[in-house]
């Protein structure tokens, strides 16, 4: 139930017990678990579960995991995706094996037992063998939980590009997806490498490699405590994560911008001003709001750099033969650092002789294994499906890293970055003061929260702000909504703007917000309802709504006026009974493509 977050439709238990698995599983929630009779008859002191989230198959209680092979002695909770899954299904077909379910998984266990049968040994190697047979014919990406009557004491687990971390406990030792599932056990985890299996029982851990020679792997103890990954007493995750931004963004301050001196020691050396004016690009590439991210910093680096960012979506990036070479750089934004899609790309960066940067928020996170550079945004456990404090502190930490570079060039006026940095200290007391229009927004989101489209603009920077506002509304209040450079929108789609219809606007960028209000005119001409936020000098008594925020630099005002965007989206969710936390459909970690 702590991997809920991640986003799932079906949900399902296997444990060992005197040679016998029994298994509880169905479609719905984890909690309607509990309610079954297979529930009840599970036993023992060894058991895999798993949430799983619809690739091949319908949510049914066939399709959901654990899988068992035909001989019932073998049980597998895989995540991932199986590519080659039907040839490997006929194969096991004509060996006289049959499927109950649609799904790629459930070739898994029986082709463990295949494997287990053709193997004449009888030592203690035997299962993991078959499993390793298994693993090296599978094409695609698996995390994988295998439990078996031939070894009832032991669990073997293996990771090929989806996430898994082993926990090490006193007498008891845990498996997850996630760190923040199993935090309130144990603090000591082992990070898996691709292809890396473990053989598990509740006194002992022993690792082996690809070929199944035993190797040692050292423990990393994690910081976080298990508070952090807790409700702390707020309704929803997603409303403590907006809450917590000022502190998240301390952190991440703090370990990068020390009084008035920017700290990568990761890349020190390496980022000489020689490399740097080598660079012929950056590219920026990303999923979702990570992405989003990236075109808020676009203009940062351009401007303070002088070096060209193009900022890519990492599913289009790595199909389309991009051009990039050893004159350029490549960073990849990601809050889990399991997104599959930028994991592909991050390699195929790699193979045409880039350098590559990750910033993520967790610690051996895959992303982080691919990179020649991690940086760690270190804002704490992100635990709802809509990305709210992992946003602020990338686009915090990339304001940064520009600064680091503009000053390792020379490219930029020293007392621009001098006000940027002074700006980015104060940004959590300003992001304190933003989340005070908590109030006004939650009254504004009682007015709109029936509507069935909203449209947020902005020009520039506030642009960027705005798809993420976007982007927020609907992610978890189901509203259609679009975002659009504000000059654009005469050019079509203003036909769409009719009597009653919610416009938000975004003017932070002084030089463009006369620009902005008049486009935001055209369309209370039209009849529209607006919210605008901004910090600029602006009439206000032809809006709606306006929520002002504190005065900063328009480098990092994206940090401040995103905030009563994520809250307008939060409180209309609310209003309308959703569970934010788990929107329909989203899983948190995107680690299939
Ligand atoms: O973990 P990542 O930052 O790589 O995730 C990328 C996107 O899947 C993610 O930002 C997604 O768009 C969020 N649900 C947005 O709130």
């Amino acid at each position: 139930s702590k991997l809920e977050y991640r986003g799932y439709d079906s949900a399902g238990i296997a444990t060992l017990e005197k040679d016998s698995i029994k298994v509880a599983k169905d479609k719905g929630r984890v909690e309607n678990l509990y309610n079954l009779e297979d529930t009840k008859k599970l036993e023992g002191s060894i058991g895999i579960a798993h949430t799983r989230w619809a690739t091949h198959g319908i949510p049914s209680k066939i399709n959901s995991h654990p899988h068992l092979d035909n001989s019932e002695s073998i049980a597998v909770v895989h995540n991932g995706i199986i590519e080659n899954y039907i040839e490997l299904k006929n194969m096991l077909i004509k060996n006289g094996y049959h499927f109950i379910s649609d799904t790629d998984t459930e070739i898994i266990p029986n082709l463990i037992h295949y494997y287990y049968n053709k193997d004449d040994g009888h030592d203690d190697l035997k299962l993991l063998r078959a499993v390793k047979k298994t693993c090296d014919s599978l094409i695609g990406s698996f995390s994988l939980e295998i439990l078996s009557k031939y070894m009832p004491d032991n669990m073997i687990v293996v990771r090929k590009d989806s996430p898994l971390v082993v926990g090490k406990g006193n007498g008891e030792n845990y498996v997850a997806s996630d760190i923040p599932a199993i935090l309130s056990y144990t603090k000591d985890f082992y990070l898996l490498d691709n292809y890396e299996y473990v053989l598990l029982s509740r006194d002992n851990i022993k690792f082996y490699n690809k070929n199944l020679n035993e190797i040692s792997k050292e423990t990393t103890t994690i910081t976080w405590d298990a508070m952090a990954a807790d409700k702390d007493g707020f309704e929803d995750y997603m409303l403590k994560e907006i809450m917590e931004q000022p502190k998240a963004i301390r952190e991440t301050i703090g370990s990068r911008l020390d009084g008035n001196k920017c700290n990568f020691s990761e890349l020190d050396s390496d980022f000489s001003k020689e490399f740097l004016s080598s660079l012929h690009q950056i590219y920026i590439v990303a999923c979702g709001t990570a992405m989003h991210v990236g075109l808020c910093v676009k203009n940062t680096i351009e401007n303070l750099c002088k070096i060209h960012v193009e900022v890519d979506i990492a599913s289009e990036f790595r199909y389309r033969d991009p051009i990039v070479d050893d004159k350029t750089l490549c960073i990849f934004l990601s809050q889990s650092g399991e997104t599959a899609d930028t994991i592909a790309a991050l390699k195929l960066s790699k193979e045409k002789g880039a350098k590559t940067i990750a910033i993520t928020n967790v610690i051996g996170s895959s992303i982080t294994r691919e990179a020649d550079y991690s940086i760690y945004t270190h804002a704490g456990p992100e635990i709802a499906v809509a990305s709210t404090k992992a946003y602020t502190s990338q686009v915090v930490l990339m304001t940064i890293l520009a600064i680091y570079f503009a000053e390792i060039l020379g490219t930029a006026d020293e007392s621009l970055l001098v006000d940027i940095k002074k700006n980015i200290l104060e940004l959590p007391k300003k992001i304190e003061e933003v989340l005070k229009c908590d109030e006004e927004i939650t009254k504004f989101a009682k007015k709109i929260y029936q509507e069935k489209d909203v449209f947020f603009l902005g020009r520039g920077i506030d642009e960027a702000i705005a798809r993420e506002g976007s982007l927020k509304l609907k992610e978890i209040s189901y509203i259609h909504s679009e975002s659009y450079p504000a000059g654009e929108l005469k050019h079509g789609s203003i036909a769409l703007i009719e009597n009653g219809v919610t416009v938000v606007g975004v003017m932070t960028d002084k030089d463009l917000v006369k620009k902005t209000v008049s486009n935001i005119q055209e369309v209370i001409t039209r009849g529209a309802k607006t919210l605008v936020v901004s910090n600029q000098d602006i009439d206000k008594s032809m809006f709606d709504v306006v929520i002002d925020i504190p005065e900063t630099n328009c480098f990092v005002s994206p940090i401040l006026a995103i905030v009563p965007l994520q809250l307008l989206s939060y409180y209309i969710s609310k209003e309308k009974g959703l569970d934010v936390d788990k929107p329909r459909n989203l899983a948190k970690s995107v680690t299939v493509e």
